[in-house]
This record gives structure tokens, sequence and C-alpha cells, in this order.
């Protein structure tokens, strides 16, 4: 539908996670009104879900140097060392900054921040909150920040439908629909000087996730329609230890944290063999990839669906005071981790790659940014190290800020011209059945999920080539189009899942968190490169 209101502000930013939150905060401070767009409740995006912690050399003896060394091995051999060098080196400030807003981290008896380990650490940087609940602290501060600022408009219930562009092809705001709260409702348009994408991940692609409902990878399908580059989407961080409820749990899964083993946790088999030991010169606490890799050989030599943590060692009170939320969420589905082994499975986590930008947040679409997970900064590579995804929404938003705040001081950020009707029709989208996510779902779960080959992408491509094929079908048949929020969704998963699928088919090597059956060596004479995606007939 054609929109029926259109509002005006300075920038407008899609997502409300630390990323996005960041970015309204950091340009109120340069003059700029705000406006933030959501699809569901402010919180309710995945940096609530954050359990283990935000990673910055805070710790005595530890540098931004150090970890920068152990993002790169993480990345392997994909990173842009510049980015990282940014992401360490601005990192700690930023961690200090986040303190300033209001976030309550742990603390010490002498007031010093407590740090933690988790895979690819080789020292105690992760900074915690809550115990294992900071990614809710950071979310209650961040929103109690905005919430307080009236120069930022908070849209909730929002879905974007697209981007728009002025006659010079520049991101001008964007399409949205709203379901019924505030004073917009129904299809609008927000006009803005720039655009921030901050939408969070895709982990919903798959059918077990620990990312929650609302992760349909909805901006990296909003910028490959909007012409942006997308790169590294091959490489989906699949966590090591989620829960394991079961072959047919599907959706969001409760994640035992790394933190559980940075804290001294066991991986046992069935017959209480540590089987990471000898793997990995840190055991437990090798990076993810490699962790997750070892986790599903084991199931597939033992013929079992989970393996098992055991944290039995730590006693009630340290479960009790440092994991309460896991202790919580394992007792709910009638796990007792005082006195039981925990059933862990990996499950899709992270999207290391995204939308393609340079180190100021910029996108390939003029006037267009991205930050969050659904920014490919270069700091991830082929595999993220653990807890540098919320460090990274903080940096990257806090420069994306700067970068509009010089632009504005330089008379850069004009405000822009768009003509709302013809942008909107130029975009339509052919929208399949809302019930083609769970089929999208087993898709790529099936074919693309911790372990492919050629043979079983191939798979996963021709069923989602027939889902395209089905929305056509409905768009010529003239059936009027559904514009609930299920339908853009199942729309966004099949464009980031047939996307997710091409590149992941086309890199034959095993890399990071990118595991090929049929290429199960790193090759980089062939492939030490990035993949970049736009979007073609066939990703459309
Ligand atoms: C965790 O707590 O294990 C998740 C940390 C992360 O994904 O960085």
């Amino acid at each position: 539908p054609a929109p029926g209101w259109t509002s005006t502000t300075d920038v407008v930013v899609v997502g409300s996670g630390v990323a996005g939150l960041t970015v309204a905060l950091n340009v109120r401070k340069a003059g700029l009104r705000a406006t933030v767009v959501t699809k569901a409740m402010l919180d309710d995006g995945s940096t609530r879900w954050a359990q283990g912690g935000i990673a910055a050399a805070l710790g005595e003896g530890d540098t931004p140097e150090q970890h920068l060394d152990d993002t790169l091995v993480a990345g392997a051999g994909l990173c842009d060392t510049e980015a990282v060098r940014t992401l360490v080196t601005e990192g700690p400030d930023a961690v200090r900054r986040l303190i300033g807003v209001g976030a309550a981290f742990d603390l010490d008896a002498e007031g010093g921040i407590l740090l933690t380990r988790e895979g690819g650490h080789h020292r105690r940087r992760i900074a915690h909150a809550g115990g294992d609940a900071t990614g809710a602290e950071i979310s209650r501060a961040l929103v109690a920040a905005v919430r307080d600022d009236p120069g930022i408009e908070l849209i909730q219930h929002a879905l974007v439908l697209d981007l728009l562009t002025d006659s010079e092809g520049r991101a001008a705001g964007l399409t949205l629909h709203v379901m019924g709260e505030g004073r917009l409702d129904g299809v609008g348009a927000i006009k803005a000087r720039a655009v921030v994408l901050a939408t969070g991940g895709m982990g919903q692609v798959f059918s077990a996730t620990t990312n929650p409902a609302v992760s349909t990878g909805d901006g990296v399908a909003l910028a490959l329609r909007a012409g942006a580059e997308v790169t590294d989407l091959e490489f989906v961080q699949f966590h090591p230890t989620v829960l394991w409820l079961g072959p047919e749990a599907e959706g969001q899964q409760p994640l035992v944290s790394e933190a559980v083993r940075g804290e001294g946790a066991y991986l046992v088999d069935a017959d209480g063999n540590r089987f990471m030991v000898g793997q990995h010169e840190l055991n437990e606490l090798a990076p993810r990839d490699i962790v997750a890799k070892a986790i599903t050989r084991q199931m597939q030599l033992k013929g079992t669906e989970h393996m098992y943590l055991d944290g039995r060692h730590f006693g009630a009170e340290m479960w009790e005071t440092r994991f309460p939320t896991i202790l919580a969420s394992c007792r709910t589905h009638g796990i007792d981790p005082v006195t039981e082994l925990i059933p862990v499975a990996p499950a899709a986590h992270y999207a290391s790659g995204g939308v393609r930008t340079d180190l100021r947040g910029r996108t390939t679409v003029p006037g267009l940014y991205a930050c969050g997970e659904v920014a490919c900064t270069g700091v991830h590579g082929a595999n993220r190290l653990a807890s540098n995804s919320l460090l990274e929404g903080l940096v990257f938003a806090e420069r994306i800020a700067a970068d509009l705040d010089e632009l504005h001081r330089a008379g850069e950020l004009p405000e822009r011209t768009v003509d709302v009707a013809a942008a909107r029709a130029a975009h339509a989208v052919p929208l399949p059945a809302p019930e083609a996510r769970a089929e999208i779902q087993r898709l790529m779960s099936r074919g693309a999920g911790v372990l492919r080959s050629a043979e079983s992408m191939a798979k996963a491509a021709t069923g989602l080539a027939g889902l395209a094929e089905q929305a056509r079908a409905h768009v010529a048949e003239d059936k009027p189009a559904d514009p609930r929020v299920e339908t853009w969704e199942a729309a966004n998963l099949h464009l980031v899942a047939s996307a997710l699928v091409a590149a992941a088919a086309r890199r034959e090597e095993t890399r990071g968190c990118h595991w090929r059956e049929d290429f199960p060596e790193r090759d980089d004479a062939a492939w030490q490169r990035h993949l970049v995606t736009t979007l073609t007939p066939e990703t459309g």
C-alpha cells in the first residue's frame, strides 16, 4: 500500500539494540534529532539476551594489542586488521562511557570491573553484569537513556519496508508499517538526512537459534534491495553450547554462555571424557568454531544429538550468584546444573558477515549506515571472537554518530527531497506466504547448517527457488498482498537465506565457522578473500 503519512527527522535509526540506541544517543550530542524505529518493543532484540559479556582490554596487564591478536586468530585470516585495531583501542573507553550512561557492571570489592574469560581469549577481559545477564543490563540502561531524551522519537511495533532514496541515489528515509501504537499507524514514510541500519542478525533463518524471533535478517534484506553490498554471509557462527531441548526444538533456544566454560566447566561425552583436551591449547576455551566443530564431530562419532557440559563442581552458591539466568533456564527445562550434566549442542548464533561498511559505518549506498550485527565492518572475519559483538555495536555506533556530526558541521548533511509514492512503487517485493518461514528454516538447517556440502546446499537452494516461484505466481495471479509482519519477515528471511546459500556454495574451502564436508581444508591461495553479494535476479 502507498504511505498514508509522512514524518521528518534528521537521522532515522532502524533497530533498538546496543548499536541503534548508542547511535541515537550520540547523534543527539551533535544536535541532530533522531527517530528510532523498532519492530517489536525497544528491548526485544538480541542485545537483551547476551549473557557472557562485553570484551575489552580493561584488566591489569591486558592490552588492546593482545585483544587484537586473539580477534585475528579467531577470524581465521579474513579480519580487516585496521577495523580490529579500531575496535580494540576504542573499546575500553567505549565501555567506560557505557558505564557513564548507567550500565552497572559486576565489580570486585575494590570497585574494579570483574572480568571473565571466554573462548579464544588468552586473558580475562569480559566485563559482565548481573552475573550472566549483561545484555539485559546494557539494554535497560540504554532504553532508560533514550526514553529520557525528548529529542529522540521512539516508534515501536514498526516494520521497515524499504529504503527511500533521493534523485541522486542517496538514502533519504524509509517506508514502514506501524502496527497501531502512538501517534503514527499504518503504512507511512519517514524522511531523513541519513539512515542507520542497526537491525541485528538473521538467526531465524535456521530452525534452532539463540536469536529471538525478531532476528529475521531485515536489515540485510533491506540493504540488498536498496543496492548495497553485503559480504561474508557464509560465516554464520554456531554457538557450541546451547541447551539441547530435543530433536524437534525450533525457534529461540536457551544459551549456556561460554563464560560457564570460562569459569571452569568441562565439555564431556556421555562417558565423561573431556574430548576437547588435546584438540587445542585452550581446551574447552578454544575459539568458538573449533569447539562447535569438535562437538559436532563427537556427536557424529557417538551417534548422539548432543554432548554435555559439566559444571557440577561449581556448587550451588556459585551457580546462583554467577550464573542465575542460566541456572533458572536449565531448571525450567528440568535440568539442575548443580547436580546434573547439561545437555548441549550447537545452534545458529551470530552472523559474522552483513552489510559492508567502512570504518565510519558508511555502506556502499550514500547516506546509508550500518552497525552492530547487521553490519560487516571487517572485525569478525570468518569467525567472531566471543563477546566482541556488543563491543562492535558500541564502538561503531559512536563512530557513525561522529561521522554524522562532522558532516553536519561541514554543512554536508542537508535535508533530502524524495518522491515517497514513486520510491515505494519501485521497490515492490513478491511476498511469500507467512508459512514459508518454517520451510525456509528447515531447508537452511538441513542444507547450510554447521556442516555443509555442495549437495546439501543445492537442495536448500532448490527449495528456496521453489518458494520464490510460489510468491511470484501469487503476484501474477494478482492476489492481494497480505501486509502482515510475518509476510514481510518471510520475504526477508527468504532473501537472506538465498544469498547466504549462494555465498556458502561459492566458498569451496573450510574456514572459521564455514565448514564444508567436501572441501575440508582451508585454502589461502584461492580463498583468502571476501565474497560480496549484491541483489541479482538469482538472489532476488
Ligand atoms: C556467550 O555468552 O557465550 C555469548 C557470547 C557471545 O556470543 O559473544
